[in-house]
């Protein structure tokens, strides 16, 4: 099983913070945004890893991340990402690095506090296809802004990208799991109106397939990029419950707490 974390994109949503440095090179209390899905992937046992970064700060991600020591990895991978092309059109940058085998994409902005391993563990029995991971969100207001699953009988029979009205209280968390298949079907992607190849649209051929099976996150999940408030409140969460990949303590109020 390899790894790809997506560290692209102008993080315009953070203007200015991201003028001058790339978003998930920010803080997040005390590292750098991009160490939390790095732990999440390297927690869960993956430790092939690429990482894909562009625009005019990928050198800090070198300098940053070098080979990966401090995670415990005895080489990390690099692809640049040209233009501003979407999530599908950077994962397909990783194409050669994959190869046959299966990936677990995150999104570099994405921190989910629970151990994923045992998803990953599953999307590795499934026989082929993909595997997501939802997480419900009390307030609509951030689903407005997320991939959000419709459900039939349990089952997701679409999803859809930032809706005006959500049909179901769970947001698509950017953790990703594909087969290989999954670069055949980015070559027949459309660019969307925002002029980017969508993940969401290689998710729902997924599902056309019957192919999309997903897990539902319990613990924390947050995307440090949705907004400027999005980012401090994830901020805030790490500083105050943060305790590790896995290491939720739950108060006798059921709240986490440090
Ligand atoms: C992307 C996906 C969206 C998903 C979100 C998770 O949104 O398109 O479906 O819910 O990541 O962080 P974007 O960050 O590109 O707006």
């Amino acid at each position: 099983m390899k790894g790809v974390i997506l560290a692209g994109g102008l993080g315009s949503r953070l203007y200015p913070l991201t003028r001058i440095t790339n978003k998930h090179l920010l803080p997040l209390y005390n590292k750098p945004m991009i160490y939390y899905p790095l732990e999440t992937l390297v927690h869960a046992g993956v430790t092939e890893i690429m990482v894909v970064t562009g625009g005019n700060n990928a050198g800090d991600f070198l300098r940053l991340l070098g080979n990966g020591r401090d995670f415990g990895l005895k080489q990390l991978h690099y692809a640049y990402q040209e233009r501003e092309g979407g999530i599908a059109e950077a994962l397909s940058l990783t194409e050669d690095f994959v190869g046959s085998d299966r990936c677990v994409l995150l999104l570099g902005d994405n921190i989910v506090e629970e151990d994923i391993s045992a998803f990953v563990a599953r999307f590795a029995e499934q026989p082929s296809g993909a595997r997501i991971l939802l997480k419900e969100m009390p307030e609509r207001s951030h689903l407005v802004h997320l991939g959000v699953p419709v459900f039939e009988d349990g089952r997701i029979m679409r999803i859809e990208e930032k809706p005006a009205q959500p049909k179901s209280p769970y947001a698509v968390t950017g953790v990703y799991m594909y087969d290989a298949d999954v670069f055949d079907i980015v070559r027949t992607l459309e660019p969307s109106l925002r002029g980017e190849l969508e993940i969401t649209d290689v998710n729902n051929e997924y599902i056309a397939r019957r192919a999309m099976e997903y897990d539902v996150l319990t613990g924390y999940w947050g995307d440090a990029g949705e907004s400027i408030d999005q980012y401090m409140a994830v901020n805030q969460y790490v500083a105050a419950h943060w305790n590790g990949i896995g290491h939720r303590e739950t108060t006798s109020q059921g709240e986490t707490s440090r």
